[in-house]
């Protein structure tokens, strides 16, 4: 069969925004006539969205460009052109680099401007139609501009459904300046969207049968935007309007920083019914003098106050975190005082990262900066602590019913994979149709990153679908 529409393959690296931004790129480009595709073979378009938290980034995408460029060049001999694209936080940093290197690539272009995609499009695709067919340079087109306008209020409404779980970003960018982090160049100064916009979208996606939304931002318990009379709404304001939306099961947001953890936040994990028991807390470090140098604004303690706080209001609350280990000048004992504070917080599971120098941040010209074999010995030392962490954390809801919303498929046939409300991934057996709900799950066992269980029946089997409904209602 024959594909009329042109096919668009986007590769997408690194945290949830950049997830949020590959969607709403294919908002863009499906009036001109693009459907996602889950290949590069053959594809009209292919798009990489990169990010550049971590080291080797830009090699992965010289390595990943070079492949994609067979392609391209299959693709000119044989039907027509490609259009290839690189995108997001490493296009942002790199963008000349990327021009110079591969001047094969059609365009780069930064998180900020991919509402100008259509212009884009059409700029590459005469730049093809005019060029000499031996000719390998791309269209050359870079554009890595902090546009004045924002893109929020560019882009179109959504085109594809989103399925049960759908990211709404509502906050960008970031002025905290830590000074590990790239993302305060990459992806620019803070902005909060207006209130009524994002009620605007989050409505729309609840129309379309969204029921779990994550509210998405670089800093999302920063966001400080105006509603329609431009008076001062707060993060916990947004969430309490949110809240009230007609369908929503199940209210998330990442990412937080500790600084902004206000009591009235604390308080609306509390009371906001929605709120599911689960937060994304980045610590990064447990020494007072590294989180100092960090620049991350507050000490262990505070910390564990503000875990303490969640706690007394939902004491089931689960909770995950980022670190850092071998920032520059971290001594063995700053080492332990990371150790503690994991020991005395307990996680349900975490991220940790070898500190690596980003160009451009000021903790890539500290002296002192830790050996590596120093450094990985610390994060195999941590990571082990926290492994046994989320292993307990998931055995100890074996025998357990939980509601699990399927949101994906499992790997294997029959299969559907859903969250429980603490971000456990629980694998169930189970029937299509219930792909997009929510449905009582017995857990029968643990493994160390997911859940397995079995559908809650009780007359399940006799009944087939009522029970289910029972349950969803
Ligand atoms: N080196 C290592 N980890 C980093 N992160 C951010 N910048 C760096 C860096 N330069 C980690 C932090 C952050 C997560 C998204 O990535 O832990 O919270
Ligand atoms: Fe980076 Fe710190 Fe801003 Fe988070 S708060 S995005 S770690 S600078």
């Amino acid at each position: 069969m024959t594909k009329t529409k042109k096919q668009l393959y986007i590769k997408t690296f690194g945290c949830q925004m950049n997830v949020y931004d590959s969607v709403r790129m294919k908002d863009v480009l499906s009036p001109l006539g693009y459907e996602a595709s889950d290949s590069p073979e053959g594809a009209d378009m292919i798009v990489l969205n990169t990010c550049h938290i971590r080291e080797k980034a830009t090699e992965k995408l010289f390595s990943d460009l070079g492949r994609l460029k067979k392609l391209k060049d299959k693709k000119a001999k044989e039907d027509g052109e490609m259009i290839l694209a690189v995108a997001g936080c490493v296009a942002q940093a790199e963008g000349k680099e990327i021009t110079r290197r591969a001047p094969y690539v059609d365009m780069v272009f930064g998180p900020q401007v991919y509402h100008r995609l259509p212009e884009m499009v059409a700029r590459a695709t005469r730049a093809h139609a005019e060029k000499n067919p031996s000719q390998v340079k791309g269209a050359g087109i870079l554009d890595i501009d902090f546009p004045v306008e924002s893109k929020f209020d560019q882009l179109p409404e959504e085109f594809e459904t989103r399925g049960a779980s759908a990211f709404l970003s509502i906050q960008e960018g970031c002025d905290k300046f830590c000074t590990f982090c790239v993302v305060p160049y990459t992806r620019g100064a803070e902005y909060s969207r207006p209130l009524e916009d994002i009620l605007t979208e989050a409505k729309r996606l609840m129309a379309s049968g969204v029921r779990e939304l994550t509210l998405l931002g670089q800093n999302v318990n920063a966001y400080h935007g105006q509603n329609k009379s431009g008076k001062e709404v707060t993060f916990t304001d947004l969430l309490y309007h949110i809240a009230e939306l007609d369908g929503l099961e199940r209210l998330r947001y990442t990412t937080s920083h500790p600084r902004e953890m206000t009591q009235d936040l604390i308080r609306a994990h509390g009371e906001i019914e929605a709120m599911m028991p689960y937060l994304h807390l980045p610590v990064q470090a447990g020494s007072d003098r590294v989180l100092e140098a960090m620049n991350r604004k507050y000490t262990g303690d505070e910390y564990r106050k503000i875990i303490d706080d969640l706690r007394a209001v939902r004491p089931d609350i689960a909770l995950s975190s980022d670190f850092i280990v071998g920032f520059p000048g971290e001594s063995e004992k700053d080492f332990q005082e990371t150790l503690k504070l994991v020991k005395d917080v307990v996680f349900s599971q975490s991220y940790s990262f070898k500190y690596s120098p980003r160009p451009g941040t000021p903790g890539a010209l500290m002296e002192l900066q830790v050996e590596d074999a120093v450094a990985s010995r610390r994060l195999e030392e941590l990571q082990s602590v926290l492994d046994a962490q989320q292993f307990a954390f998931n055995e100890a809801y074996v025998g357990q019913t939980l509601p699990v919303l399927f949101d994906r498929r499992g790997k294997e046939k029959g299969q559907l994979l859903g969250r429980s409300p603490y971000m456990h991934s629980v694998y169930v057996t189970a029937p299509e149709r219930l792909f997009g709900e929510t449905i009582n799950v017995k857990i029968q066992s643990a493994g160390p990153k997911s859940l397995t269980g079995k559908i809650v029946t009780g007359e399940y089997d006799k009944k087939d679908h009522l029970e289910i409904e029972r349950v969803n209602a």
